[in-house]
């Protein structure tokens, strides 16, 4: 009889434990997976990155969320943004006057949604200079807004100022697009460095996503060059999707379309999915 009972009694806690451990679990908020594109250098293809992975991931249905944080705002008029229609931008959330879900704007695609900038993001670093959480303000800003999406993905100027600090240390990851041209490795070992100290000392769990070549173009041995050396020096960091030169995905922007919207049968727009399901492996793994 005290057996049955034990038996019973033990067989009731364990299915309680099981009920508990699920409730739990489907209290936990789910955290965004935060991304940065960055490199110093210009023209290197951050900004059709930050807007074509986006769009690529919101149309696998991952709820994404695109922070513009360079003040030429590039990616805000590439998503079909007027800038001079804007109320409040990325600058008034750093600075502690609207809350982030106040500067969140809709997009031409279902689930992504963007955080615009403007020129007033210039303002920030001279404002935040004596501030000591300066390097935190975007971290501390998206934090309010991560349970409400899958994605969130930081369009970095090309420069390695606070902001794009800022951007660094609020991400999990960073992905870093490198163009196959003349030069491309030049600079990357100042981004390491950059990296490798925030890492230590500001964001312990930032990870590098991956180094993705970009605007490859297949006609030219450069191209080849810069892959193989890439290959060489970074190994697995390097993205199996190359972006090739496309004429389609320097057109999009004018439109302010992403390729999936302006022309989702081009090259551009598949090497642009298929970096999407790329990135969500390295993310998940
Ligand atoms: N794969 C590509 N094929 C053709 N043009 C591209 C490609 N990627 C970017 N571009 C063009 O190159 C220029 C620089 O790209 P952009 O993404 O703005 O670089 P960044 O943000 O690093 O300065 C833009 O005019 C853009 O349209
Ligand atoms: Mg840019």
């Amino acid at each position: 009889m005290r057996c049955y009972l034990n038996g019973y009694i033990r067989f009731e806690i364990s299915i309680s434990y099981a009920l508990f451990n699920y409730q739990v679990l489907c209290y936990i908020p789910k955290m965004a997976n935060t991304i940065c594109i960055a490199n110093q250098k210009g023209g290197v293809g951050k900004t059709t990155t930050a807007i074509n992975l986006s769009a690529a991931l919101a149309v696998l249905s991952r709820k994404t969320l695109l922070v513009d944080c360079d003040p030429q705002a590039n990616a805000t008029t590439g998503i079909g943004i007027d800038k001079t229609l804007v109320d409040k931008t990325l600058y008034h959330g750093l600075i502690g006057k609207s809350p982030a879900k106040s500067l969140i704007m809709p997009s031409a695609v279902n689930e992504l949604e963007i955080i615009p900038s403007r020129l007033e993001l210039i303002g920030f670093e001279v404002e935040m200079m004596s501030n000591p959480d300066r390097e935190k303000a975007l971290k501390n800003l998206l934090s309010e807004v991560q349970d409400s999406f899958e994605y969130i993905i930081l369009d970095c100027p090309p420069s390695l100022s606070l902001l794009t600090v800022n951007a660094i240390t609020a991400s999990d990851f960073i992905l870093i697009p490198l163009q196959c041209e003349f030069y491309a490795l030049e600079g990357l070992g100042q981004l390491l460095q950059t990296v490798k100290r925030i890492k230590r000392s500001l964001n312990p769990n930032l990870k590098i996503a991956g180094i993705l070549l970009t605007m490859f173009d297949k006609r030219t041995n450069l191209s080849f060059q810069v892959a193989e050396d890439a290959e060489k020096y970074f190994k697995d960091l390097v993205f199996k999707t190359m972006i090739p030169r496309n004429v389609r995905l320097s057109e999009a922007p004018s439109f302010g379309k992403p390729i999936l919207l302006y022309d989702a049968t081009s090259v551009g727009a598949k090497s642009y999915s298929n970096l999407a399901e790329e990135v969500m492996n390295v993310v998940i793994n």
